[in-house]
């Protein structure tokens, strides 16, 4: 069977129309809800979605739709989709015994040539950009194997199909977008002078048809060959052949040892839901767990207080700088470090700490240690299969568009995982990156994430399937969206919507605002007289893929209006 990637089906043709003409029109505000029938997607981008249904329509499942939304992506996504990174897949699959959840880390290693103090110079600083940009910066790529290791282990669809819509996105080409251009342009005072970055993109242009004749070749191999196409062969000598010219680290050795890894996901309940989400090496999950926690705790504390209000800012602001507190100072890789995972998800814990919170002030600077600010590009998608299954998937570059590094007769972008190691335990870099001991760089370790793909489920059913990139913004937003819409009464698609902030401690007091939601006079006003000082830090503040399957069986998609995605609802058809 053969996936055609542009095939519009007359179901769901409505649906992405209605979906393009409001992106056409900068219709931001009203973003219409997307509803109707499982299956659904919410994907980052319309490639991805009309793939992603149309192998759910074929009779696929959600672990065989995001195999094939995880290629199209490392195609038609490059800034962050991807073949050369990692991620983490949060899934619901039916089993004999019934629905069983499942949680595979295909996160990214140091390689084993990596150092503790790598990125030190000769005066024992963090030398400016090292571990983010270029060929140091690049852990070893997870994404092929992870995938591989999910269709086998759960994909229904034969694996070569399921790639194939790629392949013709990148060998037939496909037209890049405003947003997307607006975005490479962004990313090119960064890049446009790394390594071969520009050779291969530098000519994307608006509404003009893009081919990547090297990655078309490179997933051809994926395609014949499963995960031996990535990680052995002509890729492999091509990755190597790159690390070599640019200055990498990552051997053969590295690519042949790399496995993606089965754990158990995090599990706890919050307002009637089993939530399912990302263990270590993800600090997301249990940064969920400590908000949902400490939001409980501090039930009496929420009366009456408005979503968005200075004081409702306030109050999220403070638990939300005690879990970076706790993040920076415990978390890291399990197969390296123990942390005290069930200390830190202990409900007397979270209590004491709610308690700390002070609802009229500030925690005075210093008296929570600082967490840390990450970048702005990874992405996530969310498929509902109307089986019973579930897929929530965030995979990354890091950065946008990764290390900046290409590789060289293979066409695909390289990571800069490296970054979220802590180049120095315990001292902020240049770019504000704080960890400790538990973080620090190790041959083979696995780099903490803030990634959380999550599932909420009610009876062993998926009821919302949510996630978002964002770095450091990541747990704290997919916190707000639930809040919003399972406290806040609001429909998918304005839970999504919503104005967020994020706070992550530095001085204690810097609250982050979304450029392009200007805070109102009273709300700046009323934060100020607090005590906070407002930095913008990006114009937009995530992308948000959320799918709510209601008890009815209706299903509400939602793709964040701040991203360049398309929700789509079933049924879909043969
Ligand atoms: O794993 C992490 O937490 C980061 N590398 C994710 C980066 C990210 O989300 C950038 N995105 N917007």
């Amino acid at each position: 069977m053969t996936f055609k990637p542009f095939k519009t089906r007359p179901l769901f043709v409505f649906s992405a129309l209605l979906g393009l003409f409001l992106f056409s029109c900068g219709v931001e505000e009203e973003h219409a809800p997307i509803q109707g029938g499982i299956p659904a997607v919410a994907m980052p981008d319309s490639h991805s979605a009309r793939v992603a249904a149309d192998v759910l329509g074929q009779g696929g499942n959600a672990v065989d739709a995001a195999v094939a939304a995880g290629f199209v992506l490392a195609v038609t996504h490059p800034e962050s989709g991807n073949i050369g990174g990692g991620g983490f897949m949060t899934l619901v699959v039916p089993s004999g015994v019934g629905p069983q959840t499942h949680f595979l880390d295909y996160r990214e290693t140091a390689p084993m040539a990596a150092r503790k103090e790598m990125y030190l110079g000769d005066d024992g600083e963090v030398v400016d950009r090292l571990s983010f940009t270029g060929a140091l910066a690049v852990g070893v790529p997870g994404t092929v194997a992870g995938l591989y290791e999910a269709h086998q282990r759960f994909g229904s669809l034969p694996w070569p199909d399921l790639v194939e819509p790629a392949i013709s996105l990148a060998s037939d080409g496909f037209i890049p977008e405003k947003k997307q251009v607006a975005m490479l342009r962004d990313s090119e005072e960064r890049l446009s002078r790394v390594a071969n970055f520009a050779a291969y993109f530098s000519h994307m242009e608006e509404g003009v048809l893009f081919t990547q004749p090297e990655l078309a070749s490179t997933l051809q191999r994926i395609a014949d060959a499963g995960r031996d196409g990535f990680y052995k062969g002509e890729t492999a000598e091509h990755l190597i052949g790159t690390m070599k010219t640019y200055g990498g680290l990552v051997s053969h050795e590295d690519l042949d040892t790399y496995e993606a890894r089965w754990r158990e996901p995090l599990t706890f309940k919050w307002s009637g839901y089993d939530v399912v989400t990302a263990p270590l090496p993800s600090s997301g999950g249990i940064a969920l767990a400590q908000l949902f926690g400490m939001k409980d705790a501090l039930k009496e504390a929420f009366d009456d207080v408005a979503p968005g209000s200075v004081q409702y800012v306030h109050l999220i602001a403070e638990m939300e700088k005690r879990v970076f507190a706790d993040r920076a100072q415990h978390l890291g890789d399990p197969d390296f470090v123990t942390a005290p995972v069930s200390a830190l998800l202990d409900a007397d814990y979270l209590a004491a700490r709610a308690r700390e919170v002070n609802p009229d002030q500030i925690t005075t600077e210093g008296d929570v240690r600082p967490g840390h600010k990450e970048s702005k590009q990874t992405t996530h998608f969310s498929i509902v299969d109307g089986r019973g299954g579930a897929v929530s998937n965030t995979y990354t570059l890091n950065w946008e568009y990764g290390s900046g590094v290409v590789v060289e007769g293979a066409g695909f972008l390289l990571n800069d995982e490296m970054d979220d190691f802590s180049a120095k335990p315990g001292v902020r870099n240049a770019y504000g990156v704080v960890g400790d001991e538990a973080n620090a760089i190790a041959p083979g370790k696995r780099m903490l994430s803030s990634m959380s793909p999550t599932l909420l489920m009610k009876e062993g059913e998926p009821r919302i399937v949510i996630g978002t990139p964002g770095g450091s913004t990541i747990f704290t937003s997919v916190f707000q969206v639930l809040l919003n819409s399972e406290v806040y009464g609001m429909g998918g698609q304005e839970a999504v919507d919503r104005r967020r902030f994020h706070h992550q401690l530095p001085g204690g007091t810097t609250l982050y605002f979304e450029g392009n939601s200007p805070l109102e006079a009273e709300l700046v006003k009323g934060l100020e007289a607090r005590g906070y000082e407002l930095e913008k830090l990006w114009n937009n503040v995530g992308d948000v893929q959320m799918i709510k399957v209601y008890e009815d069986g209706q299903v509400e998609a939602a793709s964040d209006r701040r991203g360049r995605g398309l929700a789509l609802v079933g049924p879909f058809e043969e």
